[in-house]
C-alpha cells in the first residue's frame, strides 16, 4: 500500500496544540507552526482500524495493562534495534516526560545533581529543576556544524551528588544518533561514578538511511544494570494524544522502586486507546515507517537544498535521527529576542526558539519537518521572503 504523506489536514480546532495554541505561545493565531513535535500526517489505517473495532465493544472501563503489550514491545525491540529484552522488564509510563519526572522523584533527593547535556529537549531542565534537584549541564560541542558530547567537561563536573545522567538518544534538537563507542564512554563513567543513566529514546524509530541507533543498555550487562530506557510509539507513529509510554529496567530492585512510585502516584493502568494503538504500530507499522522514513528523507533534502540556494546564511545541523531540525541562523546577527520575534512577526512561522533548549540555543531555531512537502515549501518561502526584506531595509 502507498501511503500518502503529501495529504495537507486541517488540524485547526482539534483540540491540537501545535495548531490551537498558537495565539498563546506566538502570539498569532495564524502563524505556520512547525513547532511541537508531532506530525501533520494521518494516523495509518492499521491503527484507526484497530482503535474503531474497540469502539465497537461499547464499555470503556478501567482496563489493564495487556500482557501482549509487553509482548509487542519485546519484539519491536528485536526486530527494529537487535535489543533482546524480557517482557518483565518492562514498565508502563503514561509518557516519556512524565517518566522522567518519576524518574527524577524515585531514584534522587533534593539537592542531588542531575547531568543534562543541553542544547537538549526542554523538559529535561524542568524534571531536574522543578523536584529542587541541581541540573549539571555538560553542553555537547558544536564544531563545523556539527555537535558531539564534551566528555572532558562531563568528568570534570560530576561530583559526590551526582546521581544522575539524562541522555537524549538520538539527540533532540541536534539530531545527533549516538555511536555505541559513545554510549559505552557514557555508561562507564555512570558506572564508575554510582550514578543512574536514564536514557530517552523517544525517537529511536526515525533513523535516517546510513545511521543505526544503539539502545544505550544493549552495550553490556553492566550498563543495563545501571540503564533506565524510556521509549514510546508516541514519536514514530504519531500517538502522543493517546499518552502512551514503557520503560525498559533491567535491574529488579530499580523496577521495583519505579513501580512502587507508578502505583502510588496511581497512574500506571494506562489508557485502553494507547495499548491498541501501540500493539497494531509495533505489529503492522513496518511498511508504513519505511514510507515516512523516505518521505522525511526527501523533506530533509529540500529544505537542504533550498537553504543552500536561496537563504547560505541560515545553516542546517543535518540530524541523523528524528524530524526536528536545528537551523543555524546566527549569521543573521540578530539578538536572542529579536530573532524569536523575526521568525514570528516577519516570516510568520511558528517554530521552536532555540534558547528554549537552554542557552546554547542562542542563535538557533528548530523547524519540525514531518508536514506535507508543500507546507515545507511554503514555510521556507516565507522564511527567505522575510530575510530578504529584513537586509534589504
Ligand atoms: C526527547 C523527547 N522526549 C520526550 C518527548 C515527549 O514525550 P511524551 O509525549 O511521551 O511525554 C519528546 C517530544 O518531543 C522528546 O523530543
Amino acid at each position: 500500500m502507498h501511503y500518502n504523506f503529501d495529504e495537507i489536514i486541517n488540524r485547526e480546532k482539534t483540540g491540537s496544540v501545535k495548531y490551537d495554541l498558537r495565539e498563546r505561545i506566538f502570539g498569532d493565531e495564524k502563524v505556520l507552526p512547525l513547532w511541537v513535535a508531532d506530525m501533520d500526517f494521518r494516523t495509518p489505517d492499521f491503527i484507526m482500524g484497530a482503535l474503531q473495532k474497540r469502539l465497537e465493544h461499547e464499555i470503556l472501563g478501567y482496563t489493564l495493562v495487556p500482557p501482549s503489550f509487553y509482548q509487542s514491545v519485546a519484539d519491536w525491540n528485536k526486530r527494529r534495534h537487535n535489543w533482546m529484552i524480557k517482557s518483565e522488564w518492562i514498565s508502563f509510563s503514561p509518557g516519556v516526560v512524565p517518566a522522567l519526572n518519576l524518574l527524577v522523584m524515585a531514584f534522587t533527593q533534593p539537592g542531588d545533581g542531575i547531568i543534562i547535556q543541553p542544547p537538549v529537549y526542554f523538559p529535561f531542565f524542568t524534571a531536574v529543576e522543578n523536584h529542587g534537584r541541581r541540573l549539571i549541564a555538560n553542553p555537547l560541542r558544536y564544531e563545523q556544524g556539527r555537535y558531539e558530547m564534551d566528555f572532558r567537561d562531563l568528568e570534570s563536573k560530576i561530583d559526590k551528588g551526582t546521581r544522575m545522567l539524562i541522555l537524549c538518544s538520538p539527540h533532540n534538537p541536534t539530531g545527533n544518533v549516538w555511536s555505541p563507542e559513545v554510549l559505552r564512554r557514557i555508561g562507564e563513567i555512570c558506572i564508575r561514578n554510582k550514578m543512574l543513566l536514564v536514557s530517552d529514546e523517544i525517537h529511536s524509530d526515525l533513523v535516517f538511511t546510513g545511521f543505526r541507533h544503539t539502545p544505550a543498555a544493549s552495550i553490556s550487562e553492566d550498563i543495563a544494570g545501571i540503564t533506565i530506557t524510556c521509549m514510546s510509539p508516541s514519536k514514530t507513529f504519531n500517538l502522543a494524544g493517546l499518552s502512551t509510554a514503557y520503560l525498559i529496567i533491567p535491574d529488579a530492585g530499580l523496577r521495583k522502586k519505579y513501580e512502587t512510585l507508578l502505583d502510588h502516584v496511581h497512574v500506571g493502568s494506562g489508557n485502553i486507546f494507547g495499548f491498541i494503538a501501540a500493539e497494531a504500530a509495533y505489529g503492522k507499522g513496518e511498511e508504513w515507517l519505511k514510507q515516512l522514513m523516505a518521505y522525511l528523507e526527501g523533506n530533509l533534502m529540500f529544505l537542504r537544498d533550498f537553504l543552500a540556494k536561496h537563504l547560505p546564511m541560515i545553516g542546517v545541523v543535518s540530524p541523523e535521527a528524528t524530524y526536528l531540525t536545528w537551523l543555524d541562523c546566527s549569521k543573521l546577527g540578530m539578538s536572542p529576542g529579536s530573532l524569536r520575534s523575526f521568525m514570528i512577526q516577519e516570516a510568520g512561522l511558528g517554530l521552536n526558539d532555540g534558547p528554549q533548549f537552554g542557552k546554547e540555543g542562542e542563535g538557533f531555531q528548530r523547524i519540525n519537518i514531518a508536514c506535507p512537502r508543500r507546507i515545507l515549501y511554503e514555510a521556507l518561502v516565507k522564511m527567505h521572503t522575510a530575510v530578504k526584506n529584513y537586509f534589504a531595509k
